[in-house]
């Protein structure tokens, strides 16, 4: 039986695990959980919210699944979330943007991927205050990591018979930072001839988004608009309750959604599982489980067709309903 480490998370991180943990448990499929729990649930035992041992236990079992963990706004500790990416070096944050059955939003046919580098820009928490009036940020760009970014992206793209590859910067201002990953990506690209090449700055790239995302295929972008525009994205299929996402590394992967701990709906059984659910589905392809993957989402988009949805997609159902629902069709 394979093992995978599992963070509940925080906020809805727990309800929306528990719902994922049934469904893949009524698919027939046995999987040893490796229950870790991190954030700020777990500092005042542990005096850290990332305690080694979550770290030791996805460095043993290679994947894991990931619910959201609060990330204290504007003061506190550093997000645990950010942490463990640069502590695995996950380097490459996958998150696909394709409608779903049955699912209203102002777009059809909209299929593209955002590829996130991960571990550093404005993210690598290089900042401090000069005065009482005067902060600073460092934005770190290095050669290595946009480089591997890069040819990750376009051997996504490659694998997954994409067309095009986009690279998103701001090269225009942040000439030196932005402007090597632009370099990265024109010569990582020199490998890739027969993989349409485009670029784009991020404030273009979100109008064009906007006014027509179908347009769009693979995109690479540094850390922080990748964060930005995949939110956005998120938008054009349902919002996060329906955007996956995954972490890749060398080493392992953490799969993840998109979206947060969302405070505001915790202990409400209101949040959707779909997300995490779809997540799982990714993470159960990389384990090599594709079978079970397979049948969940097909369970997941007939249930969907059939106008089952959570509050946040217009429906009336609980998060413990919509899960029961999925249930029932994998049988
Ligand atoms: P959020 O993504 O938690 O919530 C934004 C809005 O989307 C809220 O209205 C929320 O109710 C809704 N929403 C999110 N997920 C949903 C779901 N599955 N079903 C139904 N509605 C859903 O973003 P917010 O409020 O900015 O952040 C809350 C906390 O989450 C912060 O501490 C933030 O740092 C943390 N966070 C953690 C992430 C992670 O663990 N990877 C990623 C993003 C944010």
């Amino acid at each position: 039986m394979r093992t995978v480490t599992l963070i509940k998370g925080d906020g809805i991180g727990p309800e929306i695990s528990d719902a994922v943990m049934r469904i893949i448990e009524a698919s027939g499929l046995e999987i040893n959980w490796d229950i870790q729990s991190a954030g700020v649930d777990v500092i005042q035992e542990e005096g850290t919210p990332l305690p080694a041992r979550v770290l030791e236990s996805i460095k043993v079992n290679q994947v894991a699944l990931k619910a959201p963990i609060t990330t204290p706004i504007g003061m506190g500790y550093r997000s645990v979330n950010v942490q463990l990416r640069k502590a695995l070096d996950l380097y490459a944050n996958v998150r696909p943007c394709k409608n779903l059955p049955n699912i209203k939003t102002r777009y059809d046919n909209v299929d593209l991927v955002i590829i996130r580098e991960n571990t550093e820009d404005l993210y690598a928490g290089i900042e401090h205050r000069i005065d009482d009036n005067t902060a600073e940020s460092i934005k770190i760009i290095t050669r290595k990591a946009s480089e591997r970014i890069c040819r990750y992206a376009f051997e996504y793209a490659a694998e997954h018979k994409r067309k095009e590859v986009c690279c998103v910067t701001k090269a225009n201002i942040c000439k030196l930072s932005d402007g090597l990953f632009l370099d990265c990506f024109r010569q990582v690209g020199l490998e890739f001839p027969k993989i349409k090449q485009k670029e784009l700055l991020v404030d273009n790239l979100c109008m064009q988004l906007v006014q027509d995302p179908t347009a769009f295929d693979v995109l690479v972008m540094p850390n922080l608009y990748g964060d930005i525009v995949s939110d956005l994205t998120a938008g054009f299929i349902g919002g996060l309750g329906v955007a996956q996402g995954a972490n890749i590394g060398k080493y392992g992967a953490v799969f993840e959604p998109v979206h947060g701990s969302a405070p505001d709906i915790k202990g409400k059984n209101k949040a959707n599982p779909t997300a995490l659910l779809l997540s799982a589905i990714d993470m159960l392809h990389y384990i090599g489980e594709d079978e079970h993957a397979d049948k969940i989402q097909k369970a997941l988009y007939k249930t969907l067709e059939e106008g089952s949805f959570t509050e946040d997609l217009g429906g009336n159902l609980k998060t413990t309903e919509f899960r029961d629902a999925i249930i029932m069709n994998l049988k």
